[in-house]
């Protein structure tokens, strides 16, 4: 991989990585779709990472549907799929890891301890073997985008980082290869973490900036589906991942919440435009 890619820049190609772990969905190809408008050469790679799964996690029962994923990868025209085994990546003896302190500790990360941990360190193994010009991150995961920004600043590294849009089912539950996971009763329940940013965005439209309202309201909307079992609704900072008493800046409203064994998320970014216009983007 690492001497293809060389041989690619030396064609002076535009490089774009769009990092998964398979089991793939429309998220994964509006990724594809967003690296195919800016590159000349898309790589997807396929790899479940086994470092970013706690040891009571699903790492073992995560969906692998590589001839589905290989079809879908075609039909979006990607270029090139790296596809690495785990013992490639983290060979005997392996040993070297990337932490992103602090942003890493909170919420996903109080409550997954080590899982950003294994994240960076395998995208940061991945940018190295690609050493792509751009790379392509979801906002649905919306802190580990900001955590994989953040390492690629600290680091120096060369390629940018984007974050694109949320893609969602068309009753607004944001798509997921967990998704799967879920069954009928759980699926219609999972639909109220989309209700419930759409209850949080109208208050914002209509002049709410004090977070605790908010965070009341939104709990009391999720309340309303006793199927939902609620780690976080929280109002951060877009940056640091800090709560926000106040909501004046950029900022995520987040939610993660278990419905039977499955855990989901979902979050909305709020920006204040030029002439200090509330913007929001579910
Ligand atoms: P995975 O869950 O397969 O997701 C791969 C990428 O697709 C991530 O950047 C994720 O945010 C993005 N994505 C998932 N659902 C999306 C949706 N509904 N809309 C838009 N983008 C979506 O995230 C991972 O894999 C791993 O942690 C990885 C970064 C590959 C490192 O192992």
């Amino acid at each position: 991989m690492k001497e293809f890619a060389r041989k690619q820049r030396e064609e002076n190609r535009i490089f774009g990585l769009v990092p998964t772990m398979g089991a793939l969905h429309a998220g994964h190809l509006s990724l594809i779709k967003q690296a195919r408008q800016q590159c000349s050469s898309v790589v997807a790679s396929i790899f479940v990472n086994p470092t970013q799964f706690g040891p009571s996690e699903d790492f073992a029962k995560y969906p692998r549907t590589l001839s589905s994923d290989i079809e879908k990868l075609e039909s979006a025209v990607v270029h090139y799929l790296f596809l690495p085994e785990a013992k490639d990546i983290y060979p005997q003896n392996y040993s070297t890891y990337v932490n992103v302190d602090g942003l890493s500790e909170r919420l996903e990360g109080r409550i997954r301890p080590g899982h950003f941990r294994g994240v960076s360190t395998v995208v940061m193994k991945l940018l190295q073997i690609v050493q792509p010009q751009f790379a392509y991150f979801g906002r649905k995961d919306a802190q580990q985008a900001a955590i994989i920004s953040r390492m690629a600043k600290d680091l120096n590294l060369d390629a940018e980082m984007v974050t694109c849009p949320i893609e969602r089912e068309p009753d607004g539950l944001a798509m997921s290869s967990r998704n799967v996971y879920l069954n009928p009763s759980d699926r219609q329940s999972a639909t109220v973490l989309h209700r419930t940013l759409q209850a949080a965005q109208l208050l914002l439209q209509n002049g709410t900036r004090d977070a605790l309202s908010l965070q009341s309201a939104m709990h009391r909307v999720l309340k309303e589906e006793p199927r939902a079992k609620v780690d976080y609704a929280e109002i951060v900072d877009a940056q640091t991942f800090e709560p926000l008493t106040h909501i004046n800046r950029k900022a995520y409203v987040l939610i993660a919440a278990k419905f039977g064994e499955t855990r989901l998320l979902d979050n909305m970014l709020v920006d204040f435009s030029a002439g200090g216009q509330l913007t929001s983007e579910l």
